[in-house]
């Protein structure tokens, strides 16, 4: 079967090989992958910036999509034909998350997606939503459910402002379901083009962080003064003081994200003085993902896929998510 293998830290160092196909053991499903979608640490785990005790070689990307095909012994989860994606904590079934449990993740420390066949414990494994086709529901493992999570951790309502960094897959989700839950969405992005688009896409503000790099005022500004309710942090350190000026008194802000950087500096009275929620968000557990996919599948929502690459073409796929010029997520068709 084909499959790509990353025998050495470096886009450069990725390779298409061939593979056997595996055979299910006991409590295992074999599934047939049909897609897989790309995320940011897709991209810092193929640099080695994420982490770098990972025992190479391993099979890449952490999000896919496919169907059963065989069930080993105990299995009752699953039966050939079913549509299912992965679980990206793939140990993490509900409650607290376990200090053991917290690197078990496909595509690297363990093997991922990008590969025609794959063997997972039933329990790493996902009902996909029946209305998305295989290339959609690869996008949901980690952009939905990190930014679903995010979300419930706030708990917002109808009428609250949620304050979204960017366009890429964990904001467009972030966006979909805050307009799902009935809230005002501020949308900030280095592009007026991306915030037209998702103005489409339900947002009631665009603010343009190149040409107004002093964007916190702006966010108050459109609240009336009061700031938002919650704010969904993908960038981290460089935005982060900003986004504690932007929320309001008792507001939420989900710490998602640190391609901006990983050292904060936060002004701490400003922080208590505010009641400020700071809330560290990993992803989410099994039962999470099944009520997320239970929501998608109520509301109808269609994941936004900017562009689709064949298999052999994963390197355009990671070359694109380097540009960051995409809108929402970049997926893999494997039929292609
Ligand atoms: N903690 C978790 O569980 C978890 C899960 C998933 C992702 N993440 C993290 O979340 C971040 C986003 O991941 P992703 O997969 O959605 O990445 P992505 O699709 O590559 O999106 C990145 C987007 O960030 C925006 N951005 C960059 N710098 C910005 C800035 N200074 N201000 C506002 N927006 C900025 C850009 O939007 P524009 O092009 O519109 O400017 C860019 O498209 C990454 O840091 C990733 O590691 C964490």
């Amino acid at each position: 079967m084909r499959a790509y293998q990353l025998p050495a830290f470096g886009l450069e160092h990725l390779r298409r090989i061939e593979l056997p196909e595996p055979q299910p053991g006991p409590g295992q499903v074999l599934v047939k992958l049909e897609a897989a979608s790309l995320n940011y640490r897709d991209l810092l785990m193929a640099k080695g910036q994420l982490y770098r005790a990972v025992e190479l070689p391993i099979v890449p990307v952490s999000d896919g999509a496919g169907t059963v095909c065989a069930i080993g012994e105990g299995v009752t989860r699953f039966k050939p034909g079913d549509k299912v994606t992965t679980l990206y904590k793939s140990r993490w079934l509900a409650g607290a998350i376990r200090p053991e449990w917290a690197g078990i993740e496909p595509g690297g420390p363990d093997d991922g997606v990008m590969r025609e066949f794959a063997c997972f414990d039933a329990y790493a494994l996902v009902h996909a939503p029946s209305h998305l086709s295989h290339l959609q529901a690869a996008t949901l493992p980690i952009a939905a459910l990190t930014a679903w999570q995010a979300l419930e951790m706030a708990h917002v309502t109808s009428g609250q402002s949620v304050l979204i960094l960017g366009t890429g897959g964990v904001s467009l989700f972030a966006l979909q379901f805050a307009k799902l839950r009935g809230a005002r969405a501020i949308v900030l992005s280095s592009s007026d083009e991306k915030l037209k688009r998702a103005k489409t896409l339900g947002a009631d503000v665009g603010i343009n962080y190149v040409t107004h790099p002093q964007w916190s005022p702006l966010v108050r500004e459109a609240t009336g003064g009061r700031g938002v309710d919650a704010v969904i942090e993908t960038v981290g350190a460089s935005t982060l003081p900003q986004s504690m000026d932007a929320v309001a008194i008792h507001g939420f802000i989900g710490m998602v994200g640190f391609m901006g950087g990983n050292e904060a500096s936060i002004t701490l009275t400003q922080a208590l003085l505010k009641r400020v929620h700071l809330q560290g968000i990993s992803v989410a557990p099994l039962e999470q993902h099944e009520r997320m996919n239970a929501a998608i599948e109520q509301a109808r929502l269609e994941p936004v896929i900017d562009h689709v690459y064949g298999f052999e073409q994963l390197r355009e796929g990671f070359d694109l998510m380097a540009t960051g010029k995409h809108f929402g997520k970049i997926a893999i068709d494997f039929s292609k």
